[in-house]
């Protein structure tokens, strides 16, 4: 093993596949003798992993850069260096105009390049020569990066699906992340081992589309293949379509005590005009049939939702269908958010945007009613015994903190040694965001 001599340091923004992008380009990374670094101001090797999904998201990346800079300008007086690369969607969408906007970046390298990280860090080291690796080839990306993991927790996220081929009329990712494309069984399985070998007791599978996994036996036969890796208790996944929410994966739901009850499955709208314009491939009445379908077979399931307000052609009759879908589903935990005009999307360019003040106000009056929802779902766990799965030590001395199988986390007092089991714990309280409980006993 060579003596780690570089520093690196990442910073990832977005979704939870750029979280899982940013573990993996550290493992490539280290054998070039990169390690971890919290302090960009110290490192040889800043990444900024990027998401492009709302204008938002983009900017902060550009102000993060102007800092960056300063740090890098301030290395280069006291007679060091450091590079800086842009990875991620906004490298993949905006591509060599990064560094027109901001000549201090060194490297641009899309989410389908990442296997290429060390070749161009080493090019750039070496004469600042190609700068640019931005194309879509999944396949080769998941070739080239080892099943061999370095998880540093309980619980782990494991990509086995990327891309879009939806084209949601607001939605980047289609042109960010490429097409669908599934990773093979076989590969998954050796990356979920490698992981339950070193500890790790819980997978979140990963994918723009997940539920799209076209791998042999589609998502739900990968579920009930990595339900028999020993340890590994608790498998989740995110996030879904509507439309390709098939029996067999229902089914799962119902038989497979491992896939947890909480499902991510984004609605974004209850107007089936919107609906319509925003090229969901669903309505209202279909959505909701599904769900009620999904609960038959698995009563308990904790349903999440990503919601757009302000869509262009959005009136007050539109939103309101939007919270009467909120009602009749009644969601455990949701994402909403502002339309954002994202340039090169459909959506950018039709008629009827809505003004700021509208946006504002319609999401102050959707976040309500979702906080109201997810504050009673979790209310209604007071005095239950949850199995909860003790992720790390809690923000008290004595403390430990984990998750309930509907993904709340979970405060109690308890020795360490809980940490990465799965323990009875009465809950006692619950706010908006967590639960807190007792040990019903303690497991020797
Ligand atoms: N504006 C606002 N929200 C968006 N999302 C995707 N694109 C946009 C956009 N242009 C939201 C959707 C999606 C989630 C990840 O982000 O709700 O499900
Ligand atoms: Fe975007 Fe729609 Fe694809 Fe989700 S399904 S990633 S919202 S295009």
């Amino acid at each position: 093993m060579s003596v780690p001599t570089k520093r690196l340091f990442i910073k990832t923004y977005g979704c939870q596949m750029n979280v899982y992008d940013s573990e993996r380009m550290a493992d490539v990374l280290g054998p070039l003798g990169y390690a971890m670094t919290e302090r960009p101001d110290d490192a040889d090797l800043v990444v900024l992993n990027t998401c492009h999904i709302r204008e938002k998201a983009t900017e902060k990346v550009y102000s993060e850069l102007g800092y960056i800079k300063a740090m890098k300008l301030a290395r280069r007086a006291a007679g060091g260096d450091m590079v800086i690369a842009v990875a991620g969607c906004v490298a993949q969408a905006e591509g060599e105009q990064i560094m027109l906007r901001q000549p201090a970046v060194d490297l641009v390298v899309g989410p389908q390049a990442y296997h290429q990280l060390p070749e161009l860090i080493a090019r750039t080291h070496r004469a600042r020569g190609e700068r640019l690796a931005a194309d879509f080839a999944a396949d080769e990306k998941f070739d080239a990066l080892p099943t061999e993991r370095h998880p540093t927790g309980v619980t782990a996220f494991l990509t086995v699906q990327e891309g879009c081929d939806k084209f949601c009329t607001f939605c980047v990712v289609p042109y960010t992340r490429g097409g669908e494309w599934s990773r093979p069984v076989e590969t998954i399985l050796a990356e979920a081992r490698s992981l339950a070998e070193q500890g790790v007791r819980e997978v979140t599978l990963l994918g723009q589309n997940v539920n799209a996994y076209a791998g042999e036996g589609g998502l739900a036969g990968l579920a009930r293949k990595l339900a028999r890796i020993e340890g590994l208790d608790r498998i989740r996944y995110t996030t879904s379509h509507p439309a390709d929410m098939d029996q067999a994966l229902i089914d799962a739901h119902a038989e497979l005590p491992q896939l947890m009850p909480y499902l991510h499955l984004p609605v974004q709208s209850g107007s089936d005009k919107i609906l319509k314009a925003m090229n969901r491939a669903h309505n209202a009445e279909s959505y909701l049939r599904l769900v009620e379908k999904i609960r038959a077979a698995r009563p308990d399931i904790a349903m999440s939702g990503d919601f757009i307000v302000g869509f262009p052609g959005e009136r007050d009759v539109d939103f309101e269908a939007t919270l009467s879908l909120v009602r009749e589903v009644g969601y455990a935990a949701a994402f909403s958010f502002k339309y954002s005009r994202r340039p090169g999307t459909p959506a950018a360019a039709m008629p009827g945007q809505v003004a700021e003040e509208v946006k504002d106000e319609r999401l102050a009056r959707l976040n309500a009613l979702l906080d109201e929802q997810q504050k009673a779902f979790n209310l209604s766990q007071v005095g239950k015994v949850l199995p909860v799965l003790f992720e790390r030590s809690g923000r008290h001395p004595g403390q430990l903190s984990g998750r309930s199988p509907y993904l709340q986390a979970v405060h109690c007092d308890g020795p360490d040694r809980l940490i990465g089991k799965i323990v009875p714990v009465r809950i006692e309280a619950a706010a908006k965001m967590s639960l807190a409980g007792a040990l019903e006993q303690v497991p020797a």
